[in-house]
């Protein structure tokens, strides 16, 4: 019986179409598996049958008659709820208050709120105190709350997006058996996931979504991993790859702990971009942060790395990819940001050296074709792509001989992405050795000499050019090892 359906569903955030058109249907009691590579518009389908996000055009129906949420609390009382990919409990109230927040009226009988609480973690075999503040629970305890929660809003439709990507496997495992519980209780599921595995043990059927179109609908057991993998990519368009260049002068060599089962090494060559390729929580997120000193246990050759110092001083610089936090003062101008990182050797005597200061930031500016090129003006004003080459510059101004980036182009549009593949490129011309870590399958294709893809904290594939879309996206998803 089909409980819901969703048709013509078209999206758009200012200039950009996440979605066009897409039809999705949920049958009564089901586990439906939504994937698609990144941006292809899957938690945006799902926010907006959880009422999370008005649709611009198209049509759902629950139980066969037109619904139209306009709030969270619409889509609830329709038994309709969504645990989102960045999650939502509030980390200052207790695990009770979480659980019933928003449902309260009234007067609030603290006891039977209390009992109740303890009834729904039961539910999910989470044996907590529900008096227990949020911000002290794992990931995995938040996850089982939040699905705990939806229970408690007496679902019919469970939406769960990305549920195991900071989950370890056995809480994975607890996961998967709450979902087959909650599904033998009746609710219908939808489940996002980039980790095929999962899709093909615990779904019933799979819509492939790409660029915010419907590519299609399949029962899992009709179709292969492979399969999937191509709806997922579609043809294969001719993109642009790095020609095969052998590159023998070795910088040195990373020992990096990343909490796999051993520690990892990546040997990094002048003039080489190595592509780091992995969903989140494959520990490629980790490889980067440990490169830099962040997380303790790394090496750089026998040099330890156990601090950003240390690692700056062996050569080491890292290119964050959340900008605004991490790598800009927005407030500031171009050239204050590019010579934060080198204020010692622009100061004489505790003073800055004015002329130094300006061909320093004259020579990044021209380097990076820096638009508008203008010294003084604040960061905040330039475009994204922009601010990310004060980020490069900020960074290649300490002189490394290898550059740790970061999702270099994250929220950057295409016309500044082209750019800045360029600069990047030029870098590794130059003798620097880089290692790029990046969601985005193309980036990666068009960047790496060659692609490391990590799984369970560990590197599962080396990929050498030429590299072809299908194979990287089947290795990152895990395809490959279930075909
Ligand atoms: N609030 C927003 N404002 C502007 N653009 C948005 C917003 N939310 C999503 N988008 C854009 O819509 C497109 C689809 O995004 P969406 O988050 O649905 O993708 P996704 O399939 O869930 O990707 P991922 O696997 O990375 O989570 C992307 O191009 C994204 O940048
Ligand atoms: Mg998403």
């Amino acid at each position: 019986m089909t409980l819901l359906t969703m048709r013509g569903v078209t999206k758009r955030f200012g200039a950009v179409e996440a979605l066009t058109g897409v039809d999705f249907d949920l049958e009564a009691g089901e586990v439906h598996a939504l994937v698609g590579e990144n941006g292809a518009g899957k938690s945006t389908l799902m926010k907006i049958l959880a009422g999370v996000q008005p649709l611009d055009e198209g049509t759902m129906t629950l139980e066969g008659r037109a619904v139209h949420f306009r709030n969270v609390s619409d889509a609830q009382a329709r038994g309709v709820v969504m645990v989102y990919q960045e999650l939502a409990l509030v980390p200052a109230l207790s695990v009770a208050e979480n659980l019933f927040l928003g449902t309260l009226s009234g007067i609030v009988r603290y006891r039977a709120l209390r009992e109740r609480a303890r009834a729904l973690l039961a539910q999910v075999d989470l044996d907590l105190d529900p008096e227990t503040e949020v911000e002290r629970l794992s990931i995995g305890e938040k996850q089982l709350v939040e699905i705990a929660r939806a229970l408690a809003r007496e679902g019919r439709v469970l939406v769960l997006d990305e549920p195991t990507a900071a989950l370890s496997s056995s809480e994975t495992e607890r996961l998967f058996e709450l979902i087959a519980k909650v599904k033998a209780a009746g609710v219908s599921l939808v489940y996002i996931s980039h980790r095929l595995e999962e899709v093909f043990r615990i779904a019933d059927r799979v819509t492939v979504l790409r660029d915010g179109g419907l590519v299609g609908t399949r029962a899992l057991d009709d179709i292969t991993p492979d399969e999937v993998v191509e709806m997922m990519v579609g043809s294969a368009v001719h993109r642009y790859q790095r020609p095969d260049r052998h590159r023998d002068e070795r910088l040195g060599r990373f020992e990096l702990d990343l909490a796999g089962d051993a520690p990892i090494e990546i040997t990094v060559h002048a003039g080489e971009i190595v592509g780091l390729a992995g969903v989140i929580g494959s520990g490629r997120e980790r490889v980067l942060p440990s490169a830099f000193g962040l997380s303790g246990g790394a090496r750089w050759g026998d040099r330890p790395l156990r601090s950003p110092r240390e690692a700056i001083r062996a050569g080491i610089m890292l290119v964050p990819s959340d900008r605004k936090s991490q790598g800009l003062v927005l407030e500031s101008s171009v050239q204050e940001n590019v010579s934060l990182s080198t204020l010692s050797r622009l100061q004489r005597f505790g003073f800055m050296r004015p002329v130094a200061e300006a061909a320093q930031t004259r020579y990044w500016i021209d380097k990076l074709s820096l638009r508008p090129p203008l010294p003084h003006k604040p960061v905040r004003e330039l475009s994204g792509g922009n601010q990310q080459k004060v980020v490069l510059a900020k960074a290649l101004a300490i002189e490394p001989k290898v550059l740790l980036l970061d999702e270099p182009t994250r929220g950057v549009d295409v016309g500044a992405r082209a750019e800045l593949y360029d600069v990047i490129d030029g870098l590794s011309s130059q003798g620097l050795g880089l290692l790029l870590s990046s969601s985005d399958t193309e980036e990666l294709i068009g960047l790496s000499d060659r692609i490391l893809v990590f799984r369970g904290g560990r590197v599962v594939t080396e990929l050498r050019p030429p590299f072809t879309y299908e194979e990287v996206v089947a290795h990152v998803t895990g395809a490959r090892q279930l075909a």
